[in-house]
């Protein structure tokens, strides 16, 4: 990080897997401008994915966590649930709606069906996408008590 903050002049944000002001204290001694977080407020009151989204995420353990590559071949991190065995299986039938959105999908799923089956809490059959540190998150909370929490975290720690 402090070799990239060197080689360029906008601003830099770091991500993936902070989840508390300590993870963003840290980002930020090394260079960062700000961070970017998903995952702490995708277990938020606020966040409108579906009760069975936020508990696969309360229930998940450091291995569930995988990295899955989507249809258009990019990476992704989710958590390895029935959909995500059925993926790796090729068990996944072709998606009988697919009016070819994307024209370097490999069509193996559909991710846009996939990601709202698990927002709408159809998770069997969709991709939960986390962060790697999703298991250490126990609570779903107000996004202001988060934010409270992450300032207070901050400030305690060195500058
Ligand atoms: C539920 C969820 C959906 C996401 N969707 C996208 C997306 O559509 N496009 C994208 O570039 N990144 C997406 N991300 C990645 C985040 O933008 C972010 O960079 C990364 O998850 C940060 O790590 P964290 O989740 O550990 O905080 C998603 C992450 C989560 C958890």
């Amino acid at each position: 990080m402090p070799e990239i903050r060197k080689a360029i002049k906008i601003p830099l944000i770091a991500a993936g897997g902070i989840i508390d002001g300590k993870g963003i204290a840290e980002m930020l001694r090394m260079g960062a401008n700000g961070v970017q977080m998903a995952t702490r407020f995708v277990l938020s009151d606020e966040c409108t994915v579906s009760r069975k989204f936020k508990e696969l995420y309360l229930k998940a353990e450091k291995d569930d966590v995988v990295i899955i590559k989507s249809p258009v071949g990019l990476p992704g991190r989710a958590i390895r649930n029935k959909f995500i065995k059925a993926v790796e299986n090729d068990e996944v039938e072709l998606y009988p709606d697919c009016d070819g959105c994307l024209k370097n999908c490999h069509r193996d799923y559909c991710i846009l069906h996939a990601l709202n089956n698990a927002q709408q809490g159809d998770i069997d059959n969709g991709v939960v996408f986390a962060g790697e540190n999703v298991y250490k998150i126990k609570d779903i909370l107000p996004v202001k008590e988060i934010f409270s929490r992450l300032v207070s975290e901050v400030k305690a720690e060195p500058a």
